[in-house]
Order: C-alpha cells, then sequence, then structure tokens
C-alpha cells in the first residue's frame, strides 16, 4: 500500500511541530503511565509479559517511556518518531541501552520494516497523528497473532467530526503550530481496530476531572488469531 502524499505531507508538518516542543524535565527513563494528564491508572501490564519480548513505540518521542520498559527485560525495543529532533535526543540519552533502537521516520512508512513484535504501543503517538486506517492495519500484519497494541489518546469533543483534523498547538511563548491529529469517539476506535485485525480487550476512561475534560481514553487491543 504506498504512502499517499497526504499522508507524508501530515508527517512533515508534524515532524516539524514537533521539532519546536518542548524538551523534557528529566532524561530519566520513565515508568509507563497512559493518561494526558497524571491520574491513577494502568501501567505497563497492558503490554503483557514483557521479559524477552520485542516491542515498538509508535512515536517514542524523547524516549524515555521505551528506556522504562527496558528496566523490565524486553529483548528488543524500538522506537520510531518522525522528528529528527526527539530520535536524536532518544538515541543520545539511551546509547548506553544496547536493547533500544531509535528509528528515524514516519510510523506508516516504516512499520512494514518492523520485525516480528510481540507488542506495539502509542502513547499520544503515531495511531493518533497519522491516519489510523494506514498505520493500524501495518501495525496488526507485524504483530504475532495474540499480541499486544495500546494506545492512549484524546477522543473528539461532541460534535467535533470524526477524522482529520488540522490543530494548533502551543511551541513556545506566544508561537503555536499546527499539528495533523485523527479524532474519534471511542466507539469509532473500536471500528477502526476492528477493521484493522484487532480484538478489544479493555477500554480505559479515566473519571478524574483533568482527563474527563479532556477526553482521555486508553484501549488495549490483540492481534486476532490468523
Ligand atoms: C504527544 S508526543 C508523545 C511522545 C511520547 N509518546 C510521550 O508520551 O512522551 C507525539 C509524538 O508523535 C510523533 N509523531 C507524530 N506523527 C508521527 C508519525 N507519523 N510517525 C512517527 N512519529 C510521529 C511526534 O514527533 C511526537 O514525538
Amino acid at each position: 500500500m504506498p504512502v499517499t502524499d497526504q499522508s507524508a505531507y501530515d508527517a512533515r508538518l508534524n515532524a516539524a511541530t514537533w521539532n519546536r516542543i518542548g524538551r523534557p524535565r528529566s532524561d530519566r527513563p520513565k515508568t509507563m503511565e497512559w493518561m494526558f494528564r497524571t491520574a491513577p491508572g494502568p501501567g505497563p501490564e497492558l503490554l503483557g509479559a514483557l521479559a524477552g519480548a520485542c516491542v515498538a513505540e509508535l512515536g517514542c518521542g524523547h524516549g524515555a517511556q521505551l528506556a522504562g520498559l527496558a528496566e523490565h527485560g524486553i529483548a528488543r525495543g524500538i522506537g520510531i518518531d518522525v522528528s529528527p529532533v526527539r530520535i536524536h535526543r532518544a538515541a543520545t540519552h539511551f546509547c548506553d541501552v544496547d536493547t533500544l533502537e531509535w528509528w528515524l521516520g514516519d510510523a506508516v512508512a516504516i512499520a512494514p520494516h518492523l520485525p516480528p513484535l510481540d507488542a506495539a504501543f502509542s502513547n499520544y503517538g503515531a495511531a493518533w497523528f497519522s491516519d489510523p486506517h494506514r498505520l493500524l492495519p501495518r501495525i496488526a500484519e507485524r504483530l504475532k497473532p495474540g499480541g499486544r497494541l495500546v494506545l492512549s489518546c484524546l477522543t473528539r469533543s461532541t460534535g467535533m467530526p470524526e477524522g482529520r483534523r488540522r490543530m494548533l498547538v502551543r511551541t513556545g511563548p506566544a508561537q503555536s503550530m499546527w499539528t495533523v491529529r485523527w479524532m474519534y469517539s471511542v466507539a469509532g476506535w473500536l471500528r477502526i481496530l476492528s477493521e484493522s485485525g484487532f480484538a478489544t480487550d479493555y477500554v480505559f476512561r479515566p473519571t478524574d476531572r483533568v482527563n474527563a475534560f479532556w477526553g482521555t481514553v486508553v484501549i488495549q487491543a490483540r492481534r486476532n488469531l490468523a
């Protein structure tokens, strides 16, 4: 399936914006959290058994969450990000962790080159910023039967049409730049997952005031057995 001009355009636009968005406060590996804003919720157990696993992160940013998984004994972790600034930072800060690799590029274009995976995840990452109808079937093809996909994102607000949205994000004081995100209701995400070859096992909707306001959702799915 060729990557369309629109998809490549969106990836370039997102890369330019994410190159400019904030450095993390810490360069330490992070414990996996799926919330938009910190709140009680599930952790890395959503990814299944991690010891000896091959795991890919779609839109890994500065890499701290994948680096946190290295401490759970994964055999191979592949962080993918479209932002050269972010991948450079991940590769620089976690270069001593020899189970981790950092791949620069659009997850949609890179996905077919991934090795067989035990798990993949997108933590407000590429599943939300690139066309999920293109990305998720490609990830399903790379996951071993029964392999897990976990994605977290914000859902569309009431009345917002589903699909591709251009949205401004703050990149600095008094400065904003465009990103493209793919906004769906929970039902919309479950439909796309099903069409892409996944069975959904678990949906978490936090009820704390801030995450509920933003429409945070965490979805755990599993590649259908062939
Ligand atoms: C909100 S940040 C999340 C980063 C990281 N997952 C975290 O939680 O810290 C979104 C990330 O997705 C990346 N991204 C956006 N579109 C992408 C694409 N098509 N392929 C790969 N990465 C992408 C951005 O560069 C950015 O680093």
